[in-house]
């Protein structure tokens, strides 16, 4: 009798196993490896660092910006759930390496030597790097002044690798770039490199502050991607495309710049 119920048991859990896998493979329509069995959708779980406005920025305990808006329309062209992972920025490229998130979505400019260990999609965006000074009193008046000065950056960007290549600098790298802006406020250091638009929104937040006028360094942002995943960066190139031809990434550049702008 009680070998009869085992019996009836393992045959129920049997045929649930069966019918999980069942729903599992039905909905397992996507690349990304991450399916989710109760919504039904894969998720798209995106690295990024919320230090970086308007990129990406903490707004009443929730990670808000352009990123988060372009990762979320991405998303819904695929069917897919995004999932936000908020880490420090030289810690988003080992971890979509290792698989820990599917995509790195952080204003994060395509390099040579990101690309030796990382894929990235088209590009979605362009930008420059700028230096913050106080505005009284800096002794960096342009880009030929900084060598031998005290530089602030935020560690692991681009940033930290030109301020890097400043012959006779001295580089300060923080884990925010807020935090490099603090230290230049008071005089710890002699200026900040950083990506424009955030370069104006920690300028617009802090009085006393100024870019200095001459940018330097183009650079393209895009989404990172494991070198593995060529079937989801091929999806999300295809959604980006569709997205930049139909004005939504513009309209949502617009709707976080168009405030910052002076
Ligand atoms: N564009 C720079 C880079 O790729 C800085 C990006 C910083 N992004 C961030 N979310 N903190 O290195």
């Amino acid at each position: 009798m009680s070998k009869k119920f085992l019996a009836i048991a393992l045959t129920a859990a049997l045929s649930c196993t069966a019918l999980l896998a069942g729903c599992g493979s039905t909905t397992d329509n996507n690349t990304a490896d991450s399916t989710d069995p109760v919504s039904e959708k894969a998720t798209l779980t995106m690295a990024t660092n919320a230090e970086f406005p308007p990129y990406e920025y903490m707004e009443s305990n929730e990670v808000v910006g352009i990123d988060v808006d372009i990762a979320q329309a991405i998303c819904d062209k695929l069917d897919m759930e995004l999932v936000i992972d908020n880490i420090a920025f030289d810690s988003i490229i080992p971890a979509v390496q290792s698989g820990k998130a599917d995509v790195g979505v952080a204003g994060m400019t395509i390099t040579e030597d990101r690309l030796q260990s990382i894929d990235f999609t088209d590009t979605y965006t362009t930008a420059t790097q700028v230096i913050i000074v106080n505005a009284e009193g800096s002794s960096v008046a342009s880009v030929d002044d900084l060598a031998g000065k005290t530089i602030g950056v935020q560690l692991g960007t681009t940033g930290d690798i030109y301020a890097s290549d400043v012959e006779g600098a001295t580089v300060e790298q923080y884990q925010k770039g807020a935090d490099a802006v603090q230290a230049l406020k008071q005089n710890k250091i002699d200026c900040v490199i950083i990506d424009s638009e955030p370069a104006k929104a920690f300028v617009a937040a802090n009085e006393g502050l100024t870019i200095l006028p001459d940018p330097f360094e183009e650079e393209e942002y895009a989404i990172c991607i494991s070198k593995d995943n060529t079937e989801l960066k091929d999806k999300i190139n295809a959604a980006l495309a569709e997205l930049k031809a139909d004005g939504t990434i513009d309209s949502i550049v617009e709707k976080y710049i168009g405030s910052d702008a002076e």
